[in-house]
């Protein structure tokens, strides 16, 4: 007997109206995501990504269609009114948002021990060492007692993550948790991801970063507020050249991904650049990686010294 879904969305539909009119954001997605999965969405700025995490933590309302989470007990969130719903997120769900929505009066230790106050599963004593051993697991524990406001975009972003994990949640669900941090960074939050699925929890991730599909246990590509790839996959079932008409498919999301690559080039690169400065500072690795750097440059200039010398 197949495992029902842990999160089920049938036939979302997401609506915005505004002044300027309706702007449709997401048009009909179906969407089954297991216990364990390592799930990956994937697609171009626009697409629906942030609305599609929106629905399925419901931070935002669908304007129809369900969505069902089996953690412990099944809820159809879009039944549930808002205080039971906050409640439920709590206890079920780790969200990191994609503006971090870090609380900036309180202190980063604060920010990440508000979560386990809230829904009173630790006591005081043991929410504070817990959120200072996540801060560890995320490097940034050395700034604890700071602000918001006086660490670095990239910093912050592990903060909302180390939040994110505060009441140990069956879910993770993500927004682009590794668009502010460099490689090495974003490496290292992957591994701490990776181990998470390991031990039996479930993550939800949205990038724009087509490169890192080979990370996640699966993925799909949305694309104007539908999931492109499936929809792709469904329309091969049953046609006369199967074999054929996948691997167009499969050439036409390839090309898709490169497009999303190389317009996501440019604005990457810049913000690494703008990035590397604090975030390498706080980086103890890098800082020695820096060191060793003017060292070696040192040497040899001592060296090059000691021929003219010579001459
Ligand atoms: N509150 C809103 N009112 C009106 N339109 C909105 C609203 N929020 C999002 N949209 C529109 O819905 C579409 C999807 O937005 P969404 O934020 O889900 O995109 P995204 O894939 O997360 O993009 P990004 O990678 O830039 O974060 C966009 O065209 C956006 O302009
Ligand atoms: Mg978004």
């Amino acid at each position: 007997m197949s495992q029902l879904p842990l999160i089920e969305l049938r036939k979302v539909v997401k609506v915005y109206s505004s002044e300027a009119g309706d702007f449709t954001a997401l048009r009909g997605v179906d969407l089954s995501i297991q216990q364990g999965e390592f799930l990956g969405i994937v697609g171009k700025s626009g697409a629906g990504k942030s609305t599609l995490l929106n629905m399925l933590t419901g931070v935002d309302h669908a304007t129809s269609g369900e969505v069902t989470v089996r953690a412990g007990s099944e809820v159809s969130i879009h039944k549930l009114d808002e205080d039971a719903l906050a409640l439920w997120r709590g206890q079920t769900m780790g969200v990191v948002y994609q503006s971090f929505q870090l609380l900036p009066m309180l202190t980063l230790l604060e920010n990440v021990m508000l979560p386990m106050d809230l829904c009173g599963l630790y006591s005081a004593r043991k929410s504070r060492e817990r959120a200072m051993e996540l801060l560890r697991l995320v490097e940034i524990d050395e700034h604890a007692k700071k602000l918001p406001a006086f660490i670095s975009g990239g910093q912050q972003q592990r903060v909302a993550i180390a939040r994110a994990l505060a009441n140990d949640p069956a879910i993770l669900v993500a927004d682009e948790p590794t668009g502010s941090l460099d490689s090495v960074t974003a490496d290292h939050i992957f591994d701490v991801f990776e181990k998470l699925v390991a031990a039996g929890k479930t993550i939800v991730m949205v990038t724009h970063d087509s490169g890192l599909t080979p990370r996640f246990s699966r993925h799909l590509v949305i694309a104007d507020g539908e999931i492109v790839s499936e929809r792709i996959e469904r329309l091969t079932v049953g046609a006369s050249d199967e074999a054929g008409q996948k691997k167009a498919d499969e050439k036409q999301i390839k090309q898709q991904e490169t497009d999303h690559r190389q317009e996501d080039q440019a604005p990457v690169e810049e913000e690494l650049q703008q990035e590397s400065g604090p975030i390498l500072r706080a980086w103890p690795k890098e800082k020695k990686e820096k060191k060793k750097d003017k060292k070696e440059k040192k040497d040899d200039k001592k060296k090059s010294g000691k021929k003219k010398e010579k001459r």
